[in-house]
């Protein structure tokens, strides 16, 4: 058989296999122009709800509309503001009256377009509405296919803290539409990366490897490496997601990087100063410092980390975020509010190799106060 090289690639499947809660990621190009195909096969009428942003859906949304009439489904759409602060009680709310009003059933799907907000604040919808209705995640960011869109967690911010209202219900399908990540600004994607390389850091050294030699290809639009990279992410977050699915033990490694991290989200207001695929990046060096101070891996392993996140342009210390940040204490009083802390005590993820990671709440508090103290001084 000869190879034609313009025929579209393939569709990645990747199942989530969580017993009656299973579903399939579809990962490939082209899947929102034939959205109606994809999702006919999940209704009982043929009429979907559609909930997206107002950035998403100036780009994606006639898309969908066309996507969903050529396979039969009519769609009828509510388009929320863009942005995190999105993801609070007023807009589920109008959410959720706005589904009622459309007069969704039990047996009804709803669509989530867009990034992690729109997927978290759908899902979360889609989870109270009527004890429960499914959902479909059309997640349009890179962040949003290699992590919110994948294992059921879903949820809003409160004004004392970020998804602290929330339930875990999981998609019935998830189609990442590796096109839709053409119209994605460059710092969005580089922050959706930082939960990319993370999957490597925290479990899968072969990957590291493989996105050290690809990821700056990937970054500059080479569609084949981005299918990779969702589809092997996606894979390792599955995995996870099956072994732990209410986050009870191993679905903790998940969260590499995000004890930082969302302090320094705290720090920065949630604003544009640091999003929050930055904080992670800066966060997983941090814990790969902290993990070579305290003799657990070598020290070339931050270096590496370093030097990746160097070569990709991002951010990775605390002298890359503009402004004023609290100081040592304030950082590690921000810490206490990680959802990982049990009892009082911070938990954190640690690694003794690339790839090889676990939790601890062994970390003398002398060894975060230097490594924060060496941080702050830049
Ligand atoms: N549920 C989970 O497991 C989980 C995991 C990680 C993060 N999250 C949540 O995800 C959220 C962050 O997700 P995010 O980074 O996708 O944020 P987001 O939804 O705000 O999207 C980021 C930005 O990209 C824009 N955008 C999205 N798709 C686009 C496209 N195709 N073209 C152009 N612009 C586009 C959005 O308008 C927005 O400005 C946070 O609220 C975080 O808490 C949830």
């Amino acid at each position: 058989m000869s190879h034609d090289p313009t025929a579209a690639p393939a569709i990645d499947d990747v199942r989530v296999s969580l017993g009656a809660r299973s579903y399939t990621v579809r990962v490939g190009r082209g899947l929102i122009a034939r959205a109606g195909a994809e999702i006919a096969p999940l209704l009982r009428r043929n009429r979907v709800c559609v909930i997206t942003e107002a950035t998403v859906a100036e780009l994606q949304l006639d898309g969908l509309r066309t996507g969903l009439a050529e396979g039969g489904v009519a769609m009828e759409a509510l388009i929320l503001p863009a942005g995190e602060t999105t993801k609070s009680w007023r807009y589920l709310e109008q959410a959720v009256e706005w589904l009622i009003a459309q007069k969704v059933e039990r047996g009804d799907v709803v669509v989530a377009l867009g990034g992690g907000v729109i997927g978290d604040l759908v899902g979360f919808a889609a989870s109270i509405l009527r004890r429960g209705v499914r959902f479909v995640q059309i997640p349009t960011s890179l962040l949003a296919q290699v992590d919110s869109s994948v294992g059921g967690k879903t949820g809003i911010n409160s004004p004392l803290g970020k998804n602290l209202i929330g339930a875990f219900h999981q998609p019935s399908l998830v189609l990442a539409d590796i096109d839709a990540l053409d119209t994605l600004p460059a710092r969005d994607f580089l922050a959706g990366y930082g939960e990319v390389v993370k999957y490597g850091l925290l479990g899968d050294a072969a990957f590291f490897d493989w996105l050290d030699a690809n990821a700056p290809a990937m970054a500059a639009g080479d569609k084949a490496l981005r299918q990779e990279a969702v589809r092997h992410s996606v894979r390792m977050k599955a995995d996870i997601v099956e072994r732990d699915e209410t986050e009870q033990g191993d679905r903790a490694l998940l969260n590499l990087g995000h004890t930082f991290g969302h302090a320094l989200e705290a720090a920065t207001g949630y604003s544009d100063r640091l999003l929050h695929g930055e904080g992670v990046a800066i966060g997983c060096l941090l814990a790969f410092d902290l993990s070579a101070r305290l003799g657990l891996c070598s020290q070339e392993a931050p270096e590496r980390v370093a030097e990746h996140l160097a070569r990709m342009g991002m951010k990775r210390t605390l002298s890359d975020i503009e402004g004023d940040l609290p100081g040592r204490d304030g950082l590690i009083a921000l810490m206490g509010q990680d959802k990982k802390v049990q009892d009082g005590t911070l938990r954190f993820i640690l690694a003794r190799a690339i790839g090889d990671s676990f939790v601890t709440a062994d970390v003398p508090r002398a060894a975060l106060a230097e490594l924060l103290d060496e941080a702050l001084a830049g």
